[in-house]
């Protein structure tokens, strides 16, 4: 098995980081999407020039998890605009053939302690998504309400308290 490290990613990771969404996101999303509809999202919302955007905003974080070799996950968090003491987790993936080996876990907790004035950590997941909601849940978040996911399927807003130690 591999041992991922999470670093801080740059403008090189960004076609390797395009390619795992487009794969993570038709392993996620295409049993409860048009598979069709999923590759235009990835392509257009993910491309590599569109992922190079995000790396210049402010108050963000971007993160990869790598082997040396090749990248496991990714993480991009930001704070939200009107209210810097809400982190919001935009993108938290791990590629579908390390699953369940600690990588998520691993990324959320270095997002969750690079922002020492977020007092709490907000995430959508999609209804339908019940390995995510596990996960969150298992971190520590509760529903704190509802969205249309941008998707058009039922979404569930997560969060939970940040602290400086119990990241
Ligand atoms: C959700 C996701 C980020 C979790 O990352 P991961 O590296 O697989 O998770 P970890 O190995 O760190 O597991 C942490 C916990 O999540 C839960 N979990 C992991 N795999 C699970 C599974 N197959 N079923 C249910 N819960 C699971 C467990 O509680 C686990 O804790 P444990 O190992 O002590 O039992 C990852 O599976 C993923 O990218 N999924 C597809 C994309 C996605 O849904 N992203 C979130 C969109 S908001």
């Amino acid at each position: 098995m591999s041992v991922y490290f999470v670093r801080t990613a740059t403008a090189r990771d960004m076609a390797a980081v395009s390619r795992l969404l487009a794969e993570t996101w038709q392993a996620t999303y295409g049993a409860i999407h048009d598979p069709e509809r999923v590759s235009a999202i990835t392509g257009s919302s993910y491309s590599e020039e569109a992922l190079r955007a995000r790396l210049a905003l402010p108050d963000s974080e971007f993160l990869v998890a790598d082997d040396g070799t090749r990248l496991g996950g990714m993480a991009f968090a930001r704070a939200a605009s009107d209210d810097r003491t809400l982190l919001v987790l935009h993108q938290l993936y791990v590629r579908p053939d390390v699953q369940g080996q600690g990588i998520g876990t691993d990324l959320f907790s270095e997002i969750a302690g690079s922002f020492p004035q977020a007092t709490r950590i907000r995430v959508e997941v999609e209804e339908a998504n019940a390995r995510a909601l596990d996960f969150y849940i298992a971190l520590g978040f509760a529903r704190v309400g509802a969205s249309d996911g941008g998707l058009g399927l039922a979404a569930v807003v997560l969060e939970r308290p940040l602290g400086a130690f119990d990241a």
